[in-house]
């Protein structure tokens, strides 16, 4: 079976080191716009199931700057488990391409592609996590502070697939980690447990935003409702307004604290645009960084 990036939690700490280290070197590259075709020849194929502009624009630029082909199929094209087996796409795919991404709903989904492709399989967001998202996060974290020494993350809103992937680093990477959100919108529990188990990072559920952010180096956000769930989000925004990250939430930590966002954000919502505007706010850096690190992935599965 082919090497696949589908959980951050998979790799060892100095495998995920390397990584980040390569995507430093492939970022000055690819600022300088330096030949690296790594990829010639080859081919890269995209699955979305749902919508997507920086992990589509960054898989496909990162790889076409790599030397090879990018194709996208999107929710119409394929309709993974709907029309044709997945088991089948895969084994299909793979006889045609060098390395798949898919962005996916069931997570059970990605993991049956992978087990059946004889090529790379990255995972491009599921119901349950985002690797590539969380990879660029900490990526864009050392670059901002120079280390990953002593961190304090508080990730304050809905306990969804960006919060399993933070969990996932956080059994690799020592660091404080507090999610703060309502009651009944906790991440999933065996992550929780399994994240805190590992032994390396402090890692906590709290429903108390103000508290979480005290003292904290980022204050991270994600939307209320993720793709798959908007009918639920005129019902979420009653439940998650305490949790909005604003002006006073960022006094709140008390020092020099980064904001970062996966983005998109729904301004408004989840953090206001003072936030999101402010100097502190690191949110463009956060997303050119897809880029580098996808790169980086790419060439370590692939090149
Ligand atoms: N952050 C992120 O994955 O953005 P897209 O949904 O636009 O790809
Ligand atoms: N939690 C969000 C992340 C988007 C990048 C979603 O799944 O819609």
């Amino acid at each position: 079976m082919a090497d696949h990036f589908l959980h951050i939690s998979d790799y060892s700490t100095d495998a995920l080191w390397d990584i980040l280290k390569l995507a430093k070197k492939l970022k000055q590259k690819f600022r300088n716009r330096e030949e690296y075709k790594i990829f010639n020849n080859k081919s890269l194929v995209m699955i979305f199931a749902k919508p997507s502009a920086r992990t589509r624009v960054s898989f496909e630029t990162g790889f076409e700057w790599m030397g090879g082909h990018a194709l996208f199929l999107g929710p119409n094209d394929i309709g993974i488990g709907k029309r044709e087996a997945i088991k089948d796409i895969s084994r299909l795919l793979s006889r045609y391409n060098d390395l798949i991404m898919a962005r996916l709903f069931d997570h059970s989904h990605i993991i049956e592609l992978a087990e059946n492709s004889t090529i790379p399989v990255i995972n491009g967001l599921t119901d349950y996590n985002h690797p590539c998202q969380v990879m660029s996060d900490i990526f864009t974290i050392w670059e901002a502070r120079g280390s990953l020494e002593d961190l304090k993350v508080a990730y304050v809103g809905d306990g969804n697939n960006i919060v399993h992937s933070w969990l996932h680093l956080a059994q690799k990477f020592p660091m404080e980690f507090v999610c703060a959100c309502p009651e009944n919108y906790e991440p999933n529990s065996d992550t929780v447990n399994g994240s805190s188990g590992a032994g390396v990072s402090g890692v906590s559920v709290s429903h108390d935003p103000t508290n979480s952010v005290k003292n904290t180096d980022v204050v991270y956000t994600d939307v209320w409702a993720s793709m798959g769930q908007k009918d639920e989000a005129e019902m979420r925004e009653k439940i998650f307004q305490p949790f909005q990250v604003n002006g006073d939430l960022m006094a709140a930590t008390g020092k020099n604290t980064l904001f970062m966002h996966c983005l998109p954000a729904e301004r408004g919502r989840e953090v206001t645009d003072e936030v999101i505007e402010a100097d502190y706010s690191i949110v463009f850096e956060q997303a050119e960084n897809r880029l580098h690190v996808q790169n980086a992935i790419m060439v370590t599965l692939a090149g």
